[in-house]
């Protein structure tokens, strides 16, 4: 890779590819292992009904505004922000991305590392034979273990670097093209076999059946945030992947095409996992360990659950891969843009620090179980802080900048490619940023986090 040379800033070579990686940004473990153990923890079914409010109320036009920002300056999460309001203190935003993407990327390298651990479980058989119970044992072991979740964890850092390393076309976009759509099949034949399952329909009901006496301020921030995390918006990653996207590319089609594959995987898995749930006698609210326990027992029942689990651990590392990837890009292009120094360079210090950081996640389920900070283990702060903090927070700032600062015109201009597409929800889109969102984001917040009181 060449060195800082703005000029020729890599891209995205099709449209195809640019949803492509941008679902494989947004679809990763925050649908298939977050959204099921959050939904399950907070109640099922009133969860997920405020969680879909919020991806298309706050999700989509804070999505579309990254990209604006993000093409419009074709610069990193901090620089866009320095170019397209010089000397003024939005620039704020992009670093607190830059801190986000740290966090983020420590403890969830944790779980990816799990996939790994679980492809490999697949492989060699050893799901058979087993009860709920024993499945339930076998990962509480692994997972406060020391030395395999952390060489799992380093290996995982290490294929996230490669790839970031290899670029924008020739890496993200080649693969991210095949394995999505690999990915949305499989969890649909995963989705009948739950279904299928003796007491499934306990499971369905929970999912979607909802209980309004367990909504709290708390479990409404919890959605905010599982959006927020879900869609990869609030700190910048899909400002820095609108920074690669081309003059023509329709940003509202995409925006809402991503959202819509995202959500639709999210409730698929929830789809495959609730009803196995119940039918095996587990409990939703089982937290970090859902899926690693849950499928498995899936597997185990199936027909041909062998082949299944090993191409389905492959996928979700997969599905994991293309999200780390796009978290490390915001910080590498960040330390290439802004500190000057080669993208090599930018990608071993990014991914070695990063990876320190993590072992300290990855050892909160073990020996440092009992070191806690606020109630919470280093994992669950670091989750909860990127997840219910600053996300919200980047995406309240966001929207603030494009409705209250960048100005009508110039966001016309870049979303309808200086006047070649009609814009049919112009108006729509306006009102949402600069007031609903906002307004929205603002008041949840400030509730949760007991500043105002309803
Ligand atoms: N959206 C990813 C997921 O759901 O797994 C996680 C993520 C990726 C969050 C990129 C934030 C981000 F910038």
């Amino acid at each position: 890779m060449a060195d800082v040379d703005f000029s020729n800033r890599d891209s995205f070579a099709s449209k195809f590819g640019v949803i492509a990686a941008t679902a494989g940004s947004a679809v990763g473990l925050g649908n298939i292992w977050r959204f099921p153990y959050v939904a399950g923890e907070s109640g099922g079914g009133a969860f997920v009904l405020i969680y879909l409010a919020f991806i298309f109320i706050i999700g989509v036009p804070v999505m579309l505004s990254e990209f604006i920002i993000g093409r419009k300056a074709k610069q990193n999460a901090y620089g866009a922000f320095k170019k397209l309001a010089p000397g003024k203190p939005w620039f704020v935003i992009g670093l607190m991305g830059i801190v986000s993407a740290f966090l983020i990327l420590t403890f969830y390298s944790t779980i990816a590392g799990w996939t790994l651990e679980y492809i490999v479980q697949s492989v060699s058989n050893s799901f058979s034979g087993k009860s709920s119970q024993e499945l339930k044992a076998s990962f509480e072991s692994f997972q406060s273990g020391t030395f395999r979740p952390i060489m799992w964890q380093v290996i995982f850092m290490i294929l996230t670097a490669g790839i970031v390393l290899a670029g924008i076309k020739d890496g993200i976009e080649k693969y991210t093209k095949v394995l999505m759509p690999l990915l949305f099949v499989l969890i649909i034949v995963m989705c009948i076999r739950a279904v299928t399952l003796p007491g499934a329909s306990k499971g369905l009901e929970f999912l979607f059946k909802p209980d309004f006496s367990k909504i709290t301020w708390g479990v409404v921030l919890e959605a905010l945030g599982q959006a927020a995390f879900s869609l990869s918006i609030g700190m910048g990653a899909l400002i820095t992947y609108g920074s690669y996207i081309q003059k023509d590319n329709n940003l509202s089609s995409t925006a809402i095409k991503v959202s819509i594959t995202d959500t639709l995987i999210a409730i698929f898995a929830g789809i495959m996992i609730f009803p196995a749930v119940f039918a095996f006698n587990l409990e939703p609210d089982e937290g970090f360990g859902l899926v690693f326990i849950v499928l498995p027992n899936i597997f185990e029942q199936m027909a041909g659950g062998y082949y299944f689990s090993i191409v389905f651990f492959i996928l979700l590392a997969v599905a994991a891969l293309t999200s780390t990837i796009s978290v490390l890009e915001v910080v590498v292009a960040y330390f290439v843009e802004e500190l000057k120094i080669s993208r090599k360079k930018a990608t071993f210090i990014g991914a070695l620090s990063i990876t320190i950081l993590g072992i300290f996640c990855t050892l909160s389920f073990g020996i440092l179980n009992d070191v806690k900070l606020f109630g919470k283990t280093m994992f669950g702060l670091f989750d909860y802080i990127s997840a219910n903090i600053l996300l919200p927070l980047g995406a309240l700032l966001i929207v603030l900048f494009l409705g209250w600062y960048l100005g009508k015109e110039k966001i016309k201009e870049e979303l309808s490619n200086s006047g070649t597409i009609k814009l049919r929800f112009f108006s729509v889109f306006l009102f949402l940023i600069k007031y609903i969102a906002p307004i929205a984001i603002a008041l949840i917040f400030l509730n949760s986090i007991g500043l105002i009181q309803f």
